[in-house]
């Protein structure tokens, strides 16, 4: 469907919504927006230093690549991504809060994060802790107060969206998967315990994502079906090349620390397969991304070249 380079998609089209999605992001932690109420009136207010954590870290330079999808997904049901803008910052805090404590000393022990100090070494332990506890509570908090233009989701396609994160984030998805994950150091594990490591702690949240912006485009079942292989695939190949860029990319460009996986013994592709046939992986995953919403039509394309990013991506 993309002729051009998809990087080239993606430096323009996705600049063009990355500041909606950061507007959003930063109007949804300021505390003072549309989210705030009763409990305000209460004088209830975050404490600075915990507000400053949140937005540290979640508006820092992130792809935005899950809410992208989530906008996207809403475009290849017909809709303008507008509808679905509320579910994309709460994926994104999800995203954000997982990254906080995938950092932490007891998970990974990184420094480096979106180009700067992770959050518990700007700030510390304590407080990076509660940052992405409370970005997870706000995702909810955003999803359920219904898209940011006005007209309202309705009530049951709210609960329905909830329904699908919840789970996305929860024990036997985003949480197992990185329990998983932390557990594998410390064994051999084989390609089929990597793949269900990955399927849960990465693809889980592609596929919400992709569905959230379905269901808020009011998507058919068959639509949902077809945004749910894509997510799951485009999630697999994603983690390949996070996995990859681990190996081979630069340290500016990824702004994390690279070649950790190995120093700490983490199950990757390219550990087991190499690096050229993760390489091959991750692209058939990603032509099966395209497949699945291939039906979707001229819709679609946003998606279609979102996945191609996906496997050129440097950073
Ligand atoms: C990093 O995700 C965590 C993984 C699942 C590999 P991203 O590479 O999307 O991180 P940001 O959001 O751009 O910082
Ligand atoms: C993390 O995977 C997946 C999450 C759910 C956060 P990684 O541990 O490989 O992510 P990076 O490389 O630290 O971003
Ligand atoms: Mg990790
Ligand atoms: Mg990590
Ligand atoms: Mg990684």
């Amino acid at each position: 469907m993309v002729q051009a380079s998809a990087t080239n998609w993606f430096a323009q089209h996705a600049a063009e919504m990355r500041p909606k999605i950061d507007a959003a992001l930063a109007e949804f932690t300021s505390f003072a927006g549309p989210l705030s109420g009763p409990a305000d009136a209460l004088g209830w207010r975050c404490p600075p230093r915990l507000r400053e954590a949140m937005r540290y870290m979640l508006l820092a330079p992130g792809k935005r690549l899950r809410p992208l999808v989530v906008l996207l997904s809403a475009n290849a049901c017909g809709k303008a991504a507008e509808v679905a803008l509320h579910a994309a910052c709460a994926v994104e805090m999800v995203h954000t809060y997982s990254l906080i404590h995938d950092d932490l000393p007891c998970m990974d022990d990184d420094d480096l994060r979106r180009g700067q100090p992770t959050c518990h070494r700007k700030f510390d332990e304590a407080t990076a802790v509660l940052a992405g506890d409370a970005l997870l509570a706000l995702a909810f908090e955003a999803l359920a107060a219904g898209p940011r233009t006005g007209q309202s989701l309705p009530r049951d396609a709210a609960a329905a969206c909830c329904a699908v994160l919840a789970k996305a984030a929860g024990a036997t998805a985003l949480v197992g998967g990185q329990s998983d994950d932390l557990a594998a150091e410390e064994s051999d594990g084989g390609l089929d315990q990597l793949l269900a490591i990955h399927a849960r702690k990465t693809a889980a949240m592609f596929v919400a994502s992709a569905r959230l912006g379905g269901i808020c485009a009011g998507a058919s079942a068959v639509q949902l079906e077809a945004l749910t292989q894509y997510g799951h695939s485009l999630g697999l190949a994603f983690q390949i090349m996070d996995d990859l860029l681990d190996v081979r990319g630069q340290e500016s460009n990824v702004g994390k620390r690279l070649g950790k996986d190995s120093r700490r013994g983490k199950l990757t592709y390219p550990g087991l397969i190499g690096v050229d046939e993760s390489l091959r992986k991750a692209e058939e995953h990603i032509e099966r991304a395209r497949g699945a919403v291939s039906a979707l039509g001229s819709d679609a394309a946003g998606l279609d070249a979102l996945a191609l990013y996906v496997v050129e991506r440097d950073r």
